[in-house]
C-alpha cells in the first residue's frame, strides 16, 4: 500500500519551490541582479555602462565570450555574423504555410525551430567549433527571421540582409524598405533600437532562460532550444508583456482614467493587473525601465512627436502607482517593457511585432547561457520533482465494466 506522506518524508534532498522562487538552478558568470538595489550587470558591467557606450554587437561579443572586444575582434566578430545573415532560401516556403494573420511570434516559433532541419553541420553540440556557429546563426539570422515574420504579415516581398548596414540598421531596413524605394535609416532610431537589444540581450534565469537551459539540458540542439525560448517569452507575464503594455494604454485611453485601472489593479476579486509592473527579482526600479524611459523621450523628440497621449498616460500611471501604498508595499515599480512599447510604436512598428525583437535581442543571451551549460562539467539533465496529491492504489476496473 503506498503512503505518499511517508514517501515524502522518507525521501532526501527534496525542495517544493512553486515557481522556482529561491532555487538556484545553475552556476552562472554571465548576468548578476541585486533585485533591492535595482542592479545588473553583465559579464561585471553595468548595464548603464554597457547601454551608453557599447553597440548590441559589444554586448553580444561580451554575453558570449566574457570580455568586451577590443576593436579587432569587433571588427572580425561583425563580419562572422554578417556572413550568416541570409537564410536557407527554402525557408521562404515555411512561411507560405502561415495564415497571414498569424501571430508573428507563432512563425517565429515554427521557423527558429526549423533551422535545425537545414544546419545539420552546425548541430554535433559537443563540438565547441559547431556551438559557435550555431550560436552565430541564431544571432545572424534572427533579424532576417523576424523582419520576414513581419513583411509576410503585410504581404509584401521579403527584403535581404544588407551586410553593409549594422545590426539594429540591417534590422529596420528589412522591415521597412521595399523594393520598389530606397529607404534611408534614421541613425537615432537605429541608435535606440540599438538601445533597445542591449537592455533585452539577458537577464539571468528568467523564466524563457530557464527553458532554453531545460531543453539543453537533454542534449538537444541550439535551435530546437531557441524556438523552446521563444515559445515561452510569448507569455503576457514575460515577454508578451511589451505588447500587453501598449494594448493596456490603448484601453486606459485618457490620462483622466488612470485611476480607475489602478484601482482595479489592486482589487483583489478583478484579475486585472497592472502590465509592465512588478518584476519576480526587482523589488526596487528596474534599472532598463529608467534607461527605456529616457530613450523614449530622445525617440519621441527626434521625431518631433510633442503630444503623445500613451507617453501621457503611462507618465501618470507611473505617477499614481509610485505613491499608492499598495505599490509601494508590494515593491511593484515599472519594468523594462513600460516604456518600451510607446518607443516601438513611435518607429512604426506594430505591436505584434514587439514580442519578437524581445525574443530577436535574447537570442543572444539564451545562446550565451546555453553555451555555458553545455561547458560546465556538472551539467546534468534539468529534472525537476513533484509533490503528489492524486490517489494511490486505486481497484483497476475493465473499460466494459466502467
Ligand atoms: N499589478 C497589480 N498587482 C500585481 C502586479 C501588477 N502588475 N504584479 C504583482 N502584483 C501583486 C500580485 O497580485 C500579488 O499580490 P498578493 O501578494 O496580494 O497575492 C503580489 O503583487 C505578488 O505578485 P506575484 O504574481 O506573486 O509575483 P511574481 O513574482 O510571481 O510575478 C510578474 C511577477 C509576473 C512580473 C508580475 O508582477 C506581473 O504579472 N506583472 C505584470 C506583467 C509584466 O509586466 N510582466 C513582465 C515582467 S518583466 C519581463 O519578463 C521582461
Amino acid at each position: 500500500v503506498v503512503d505518499v506522506r511517508k514517501f515524502y518524508a522518507d525521501t532526501d534532498h527534496f525542495t517544493y519551490d512553486p515557481g522556482f522562487t529561491s532555487t538556484g538552478s545553475c552556476e552562472s558568470k554571465i548576468s548578476f541582479i541585486d533585485g533591492d538595489k535595482g542592479i545588473l550587470q553583465h559579464r561585471g558591467y553595468s548595464i548603464e555602462d554597457l547601454a551608453e557606450n557599447c553597440d548590441f554587437m559589444e554586448v553580444a561579443y561580451l554575453l558570449l565570450k566574457g570580455e568586451l572586444p577590443n576593436m579587432e575582434e569587433k571588427s572580425k566578430f561583425e563580419n562572422d555574423i554578417t556572413m550568416h545573415t541570409m537564410v536557407h532560401e527554402q525557408l521562404h516556403k515555411f512561411f507560405d504555410g502561415f495564415r497571414r494573420d498569424a501571430h508573428p511570434m507563432a512563425i517565429m516559433v515554427g521557423v527558429v525551430g526549423a533551422l535545425s532541419a537545414f544546419y545539420h553541420d552546425s548541430l554535433d553540440i559537443n563540438d565547441p567549433h559547431h556551438r559557435m556557429v550555431s550560436s552565430y546563426r541564431l544571432i545572424a539570422k534572427m533579424p532576417t527571421i523576424a523582419a520576414w515574420a513581419y513583411k509576410y504579415s503585410v504581404g509584401q516581398p521579403f527584403m535581404y540582409p544588407r551586410n553593409d548596414l549594422r545590426y539594429a540598421e540591417d534590422f529596420l531596413h528589412m522591415m521597412f524598405a521595399t523594393p520598389c524605394e530606397e529607404y534611408k535609416v534614421n541613425p537615432v532610431l537605429a541608435k535606440a533600437m540599438d538601445r533597445i537589444l542591449i537592455l533585452h540581450a539577458d537577464h539571468e534565469q528568467n523564466a524563457s532562460t530557464s527553458t532554453v537551459r531545460l531543453a539543453g539540458s537533454s542534449g538537444a540542439n541550439p535551435f530546437a532550444c531557441i524556438a523552446a525560448g521563444i515559445a515561452c517569452l510569448w507569455g503576457p507575464a514575460h515577454g508578451g508583456a511589451n505588447e500587453a503594455v501598449l494594448n493596456m494604454l490603448q484601453e486606459i485611453g485618457t490620462a483622466d482614467r488612470v485611476g480607475e485601472f489602478v484601482a482595479k489593479a489592486k482589487d483583489k476579486n478583478d484579475p486585472f493587473r497592472l502590465m509592465g509592473f512588478g518584476h519576480r527579482v526587482y523589488k526596487n526600479f528596474d534599472p532598463r525601465a529608467k534607461i527605456m524611459a529616457k530613450t523614449c523621450h530622445e525617440v519621441l523628440g527626434e521625431l518631433g512627436i510633442k503630444d503623445e497621449p500613451l507617453l501621457d498616460i503611462a507618465m501618470q500611471l507611473e505617477k499614481i502607482a509610485l505613491e499608492d501604498d499598495y505599490f509601494i508595499e508590494k515593491k511593484l515599480y515599472p519594468n523594462v517593457d513600460f516604456y518600451s512599447g510607446i518607443i516601438l510604436k513611435a518607429m512604426g512598428i506594430p505591436t505584434s511585432m514587439f514580442t519578437v525583437l524581445f525574443a530577436l535581442a535574447r537570442t543572444t543571451g539564451w545562446i550565451a547561457q546555453w553555451q555555458e551549460m553545455i561547458e560546465d562539467p556538472s551539467q546534468r539533465i534539468g529534472r525537476p520533482r513533484q509533490l503528489y496529491t492524486g490517489d494511490v492504489d486505486r481497484k483497476f476496473v475493465p473499460l466494459h465494466q466502467r
